[in-house]
């Protein structure tokens, strides 16, 4: 197994199986995204299905959410924690072998989701479709990836636990207990399971599920990756550590309370409803308090932004996340809910997070972490990654503005209603006045996907130039 070397002590890093989840994060991508624009365009041309069951909407759709937030999130996750642990600590990975099961076993895990959703096999959960036997598995990798973790956390040269761990060690832990609570089910059958709980208990538990999902997988973890690599992109100390002590507690403390904003308006007892939204209100300020600490790890050196690309994609990811971190808690407010639920309105709010939050920073640490991984300090080609990262902005942009527009607008004609009661528009007339958006959106998945071919190109060119992967790292190179 090859390693990097520190250039504090000479720590021999275990960096193999680091470069494993960083490549496999750059292929899963292109796997998820492919699908993703799949499914907009069946949305916009439903015959795309082919009349072929494992090709219909209702398959691909989890299998898209799966493979962008599972495995191409879910690699970058591992890769990440791993790099940033050895570094910050000064120390090798715990238990090597444990964390080259993590890597099989979680792409064990991606295959199967891959084969059994568009079979049709499902539990119906959202974000947690994947039956019983893989829910399994699944518990096993991630107790294997904590002892990994905090294994290598123990182990540590420096008594200080840098902050960039404590959201990586957060989000490990939230995912455990989220994981294993909400996918409690009886199962019937290799393929078939029925959940634990009945009714309005199973959707509250659900949601406490996937409005954490949102918090610690999708949101605590990639903190993470903004705690450690802004500052060494940028070679500049993070603005506040206080500030970043207290984002943490308080990130942690608010999300566990917000998910009953997703049942507004349901069985749910109206009281739960509204601690779930004064709590997402509150979300907003420890949101914006990280979004504030990390852009503002560049005061002083802002003109490193005109000519690193990499800088670009961190910085601007945390726009997003500013963005969808304000217009998440407005969703919650009930009457505004009322307008947006149901519509792309969500989908909207969704993306703007997904591909401009989750997916630039993923994309960012990537271009910083890849090439160290191969002895160099630099991908093959910067031009590249610029152009990269022009037009996943502009696909950004013209994926969540067409589903702004078109969110509000089918909102606002269901909502429409004649004097004497009657509904001014039919469903049909909301889905037709849709459709232009609806090839808005696909253009922008389109560009922003393309962005990921030019990235996979770029991570394959930096491999064949780089020295072969046994040859040893020069120091200031793998630091
Ligand atoms: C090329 C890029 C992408 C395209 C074209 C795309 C497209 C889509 C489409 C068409 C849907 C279904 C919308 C609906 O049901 O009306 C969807 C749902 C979703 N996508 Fe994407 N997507 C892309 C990238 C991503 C990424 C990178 C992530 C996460 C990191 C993501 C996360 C999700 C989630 C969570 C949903 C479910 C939303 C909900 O249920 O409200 N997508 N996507
Ligand atoms: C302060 C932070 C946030 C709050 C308070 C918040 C709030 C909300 C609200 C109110 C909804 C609509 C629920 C509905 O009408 O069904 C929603 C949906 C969603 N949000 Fe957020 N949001 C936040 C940040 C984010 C971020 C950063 C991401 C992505 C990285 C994200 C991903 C999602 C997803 C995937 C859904 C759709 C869930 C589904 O129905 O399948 N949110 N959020």
């Amino acid at each position: 197994m090859e390693a990097g070397t520190s250039s504090r002590d000479a720590v021999s890093y275990e960096d193999g199986v680091v470069r494993a989840f960083a490549l496999a994060a750059v292929l899963w991508g292109i796997v998820g995204m492919l699908v993703g624009a799949l499914i907009a365009a069946q949305l916009t041309w439903p015959e795309l299905n082919f009349g072929i069951p494992w090709l219909s909407y209702g398959r691909l759709r989890p299998l898209h959410t799966n493979a962008v937030i599972f495995a191409f999130g879910g690699c970058t996750l591992f890769a990440t924690a791993y790099h940033v642990v050895q570094r910050t600590g000064y120390t090798r990975l715990f238990a090597p072998k444990l964390a080259w099961f993590t890597f099989w076993g979680w792409q064990a895990v991606i295959v199967a989701a891959a084969i059994t959703l568009p079979l049709g096999m499902t539990s119906g959960k959202e974000y947690a479709e994947l039956e019983w036997p893989i829910d399994i598995l699944i518990t096993l990798v991630w107790v294997s990836y904590a002892i990994v973790f905090f294994g290598t956390v123990g182990m540590r040269k420096v008594r200080h636990i840098y902050v960039a761990n404590w959201f990586f060690g957060a989000f490990i832990i939230a995912v455990a207990l989220l994981h294993v609570v909400n996918s409690a089910a009886l199962p019937v059958s290799l393929t078939k399971s029925y959940s634990a709980y009945a009714g309005v208990q199973d959707a509250m538990v659900q949601w406490w599920y996937g409005h954490n999902a949102v918090g610690f997988f999708l949101t605590a973890g990639f903190l993470g990756m903004m705690y450690y690599y802004i500052p060494k992109q940028a070679n500049r100390p993070v603005y506040s550590y206080r500030l970043s002590i207290v984002h943490f507690w308080a990130l942690i403390f608010t999300y566990m309370w917000a998910g009953p904003h997703h049942l507004h308006y349901t069985a749910l007892p109206d009281w739960a409803q509204s601690v779930g939204m004064v709590f997402s209100l509150v979300l907003l300020a420890p949101s914006w308090g990280g979004m504030i600490n990390g852009i503002m790890t560049l005061s002083g050196a802002w003109h490193k932004l005109r000519d690193d690309p990499i800088l670009k994609f961190l910085i601007v990811s945390l726009s997003f996340y500013g963005m969808s971190t304000f217009e998440g808690p407005m969703m919650s407010i009930k009457t505004v809910n009322a307008l947006s639920h149901y519509t792309d309105w969500t989908i909207g709010h969704v993306h703007s997070g997904a591909l401009g939050w989750v997916g630039l920073i993923s994309m960012g640490s990537l271009y910083h972490l890849i090439p160290r991984m191969y002895g160099r300090t630099q991908m093959y080609s910067v031009r590249a990654i610029e152009l990269h990262f022009w037009i996943a902005t502009l696909g950004i942009v013209l994926y969540i503005a067409a589903m702004w527009i078109a969110g509000v607008m089918q909102g606002l004609m269901w909502r429409a209603v004649n004097p004497d009661g009657s509904l001014v528009y039919t469903f049909v007339e909301s889905v037709k006045a849709t459709f232009p958006f609806y090839v808005v959106r696909l253009l922008g998945g389109l560009l922003y996907l393309g962005g990921m071919v030019v990235m996979a190109w770029n991570v394959v060119m930096t491999m064949r130039i780089s020295k072969p992967a046994s040859a040893p790292i020069p120091a200031v190179a793998a630091a």
